[in-house]
């Protein structure tokens, strides 16, 4: 199903009230995707003797988020593979990925690919024609002990602003990533 302009931006508004944590706008379809808001409406509020809380994104509010520090490398960063259902935000969304020249390896990954800092592989989630929000995975200097596998995680939303913080949850998953945190390109149609 092919959206409309108005329907993509629709959407858009729907995924950053969901970042901005805001209950009455929050779509269900939302899921534990490691940048929603850390507790959703209809769950019992956190209890001070229970389970401590999963670590999630936590979405900024929109005057408080800056320029995405690679926004003006995005147009020059090359796309690996086709497109497809991300798995991201409860399959809501279509997905793509473009890289910049330090991950141009992505299109040939194996088990020991490891990526030199710097390389930026960027994931569009997109509704139709319109991309409702970028993750990005930029490689940095790490020692090999690195919590969070090497790479530096972020949700970047339409406007290129940096959008949430605290990323230990999309470590997570991707930890156990096939290639050394990543799981691949989507396959070329
Ligand atoms: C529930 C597990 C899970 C979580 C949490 C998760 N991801 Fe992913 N990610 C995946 C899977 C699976 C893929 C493969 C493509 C897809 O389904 O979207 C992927 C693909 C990607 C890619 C494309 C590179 C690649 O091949 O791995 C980027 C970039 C990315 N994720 C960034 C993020 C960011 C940023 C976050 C946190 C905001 C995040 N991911 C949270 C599972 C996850």
């Amino acid at each position: 199903v092919k959206a409309t302009g108005a329907h993509g931006l629709a959407l858009a508004a729907a995924v950053l009230g969901a970042l901005a944590g805001c209950a009455e706008r929050r779509p269900a379809v939302f899921g534990d995707d490691g940048w929603g808001p850390s507790f959703r409406g209809g769950e019992p509020a956190p209890d001070a003797d229970g389970p401590a809380p999963a670590p999630r994104a936590q979405a900024l509010p929109p005057g408080a988020r800056s320029r995405w520090a690679h926004a003006d490398e995005l147009p020059s960063l090359a796309q690996i593979g086709g497109r497809e259902r991300s798995e991201h935000l409860d399959g809501a969304y279509e997905r793509t990925v473009v890289v910049n020249d330090a991950a141009a390896g992505y299109a040939h990954l194996t088990a020991g690919t490891r990526f030199p800092p710097g390389a930026l592989v960027v994931q569009r989630h997109h509704a139709g024609d319109e991309v409702v929000a970028y993750y990005v995975m930029e490689r940095v200097e790490a020692p090999e002990d690195d919590p969070l596998g090497g790479w530096r995680f972020s949700v970047v939303d339409p406007a290129l602003r940096a959008a949430a913080t605290e990323m230990s949850l999309c470590a997570r998953c991707h930890r156990e990533a096939p290639f050394g945190s990543l799981f691949g390109p989507p396959p070329h149609p």
